[in-house]
């Protein structure tokens, strides 16, 4: 969806480059004492029941952790290991604010908002260091997101990104994103190693999923004109 959705914005190369100044000069200490802040609103104010940070989709921390946005010299930049230290010091930050009982995760993809056929440039063992990094941060779950999260994450492989994650962070909860709501294609997704399928479209057209799902009944297609000329809640989803 990442993709799809991103089809009606900009491909000129302006977008990239703002990503890549934005990344550039981003004060990256400063980032997770932020986190940390919103984490605790997050908790105490909102009350939510947990954390999931967003390191996906070309976002900030998508923007460190990518070869080619992440040009920085200053130790926050460099081999994956190194473009992965923002993303390990906001989790460290999360966790400190909200404590070892509030589950933490991050989502995290390939692909960008700019740029939805990214892959990783180390293939596998890109994978292996995302992975095993995050799960090592201590991370309760970790949220993959692809465009059709069961095709394989390399070109010439055969694994998914969801079976890399289940394969380099055996111990955390793994939930996939991507085009599944088709059950047959979730139920691939689960049986190749994620605990939990998110949904988007399919949630959107459907807040009764589960159920629909449960009594065999129809399911509505996702209606793309819901998101326009904005993309509120229109009275006919109030009906
Ligand atoms: C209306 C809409 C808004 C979305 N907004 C965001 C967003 O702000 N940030 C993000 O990372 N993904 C966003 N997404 C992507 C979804 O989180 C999800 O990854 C995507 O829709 C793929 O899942 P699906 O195939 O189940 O729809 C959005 C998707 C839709 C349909």
């Amino acid at each position: 969806m990442v993709g799809q959705q991103l089809r009606n914005q900009r491909h000129d190369g302006a977008l990239a480059e703002h990503f890549r100044r934005r990344g550039a000069q981003h004060a990256a200490g400063g980032d997770a004492g932020r986190r940390k802040r919103g984490a605790r609103r997050a908790i105490g104010t909102a009350a939510f029941d947990g954390i999931e940070i967003h390191g996906a989709n070309g976002y900030l921390l998508d923007q460190f952790l990518t070869a080619h946005t992440n040009l920085r010299t200053d130790g926050w930049g460099g081999t994956t290991h190194q473009r992965l230290k923002l993303l390990v010091a906001v989790c460290d930050a999360v966790r400190a604010a909200v404590g070892d009982d509030m589950p933490v995760g991050m989502r995290i993809s390939q692909g960008k908002v700019n740029d939805f056929t990214h892959k990783w440039g180390g293939g596998e063992a890109d994978a292996e260091a995302v992975f095993g990094t995050l799960a090592d941060a201590g991370l309760d779950f970790i949220h993959v997101t692809e465009f059709e999260a069961w095709q394989p994450a390399f070109p010439g492989g055969a694994d998914s990104l969801a079976t890399l994650a289940r394969r380099y962070a055996p111990g955390t909860t793994l939930i996939a994103n991507g085009n599944l709501h088709d059950p047959a294609r979730a139920a691939q997704v689960l049986d190749g190693g994620a605990h939990i399928v998110a949904l988007g479209r399919g949630a959107l057209a459907n807040p009764d999923f589960p159920r629909k799902l449960a009594e065999g009944t129809g399911r509505a297609a996702f209606d793309n004109t819901i998101l326009g000329p904005i993309a509120d809640i229109k009275a006919r989803e109030l009906a």
